[in-house]
């Protein structure tokens, strides 16, 4: 069994797709052993509780300096003993010593097709919001492993998605999580859990 923690920061839609996913038999040979958050007021540790899954929250806030609340996040993802580590929504900067110790088995969902709308201050509704500045007719999502840059790690699975006529920021997001997201982070963990995350590899 692939034993997975999913670090999260807000609403927890994409948690909740992978929790379904597991439920429903998408998702195979995996445990989400404990989702944690960086902010109390995430409705995604609600959605962990209702999963009976164990719920852990490591606030910048509580620590007097980066360097320690990064150590107290790694040490709670350590002492989850993760095969892989899942950013779904997860907003804040992976700390280096984490990126290191899990390399190749941290991976995260961003809501465009990288490497077009991503890097530093490219996230959740801005995203969305650049790409319709923008104009592109086409976006989607990517899933990516994650290394020492911001979104630059190697892709592993991308879903195109139409942006349509009189698109808002909040319609265009709500339609790339159904039609991408949703899909595409389930599909990237059972792939790994399963062995055939090389499938999509270029030969
Ligand atoms: C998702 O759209 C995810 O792709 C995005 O934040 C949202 C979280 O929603 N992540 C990023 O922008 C990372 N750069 P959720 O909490 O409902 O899953």
């Amino acid at each position: 069994m692939l034993r997975v923690v999913v670090l999260v920061s807000g609403g927890g839609t994409n948690l909740q797709a992978i929790l379904d996913a597991v439920d429903s038999g998408r998702i195979t040979n995996t445990e989400i052993v404990a989702v944690i958050s960086n902010n109390a007021g995430a409705y995604a540790i609600e959605r962990a509780k209702e999963h009976s899954i164990p719920a852990f929250v490591v606030s910048p806030k509580a620590y007097e300096t980066r360097d320690a609340f990064n150590e107290a996040l790694l040490a709670t993802v350590d002492a989850c003993k993760p095969d892989l580590i899942v950013l779904a929504g997860f907003l804040v900067k992976i700390p280096a010593a984490m990126i290191g110790k899990y390399r190749q088995k941290i991976i995260n969902i961003h809501p465009s097709l990288i490497p077009s709308f991503c890097g530093v201050g490219y996230y959740g509704l801005r995203v969305h919001e650049a790409a319709l500045e923008r104009g592109v007719k086409i976006t989607g999502a990517t899933v990516h492993y994650v290394d020492e840059g911001t979104d630059t790690g190697p892709i592993l699975l991308q879903k195109a998605v139409e942006v349509l006529p009189g698109d808002t920021p909040e319609i265009l997001q709500r339609r790339v999580m159904e039609q991408a997201e949703w899909v595409l982070l389930p599909q990237a963990i059972d792939m790994i859990a399963n062995g055939r995350e090389q499938e999509t590899e270029r030969q």
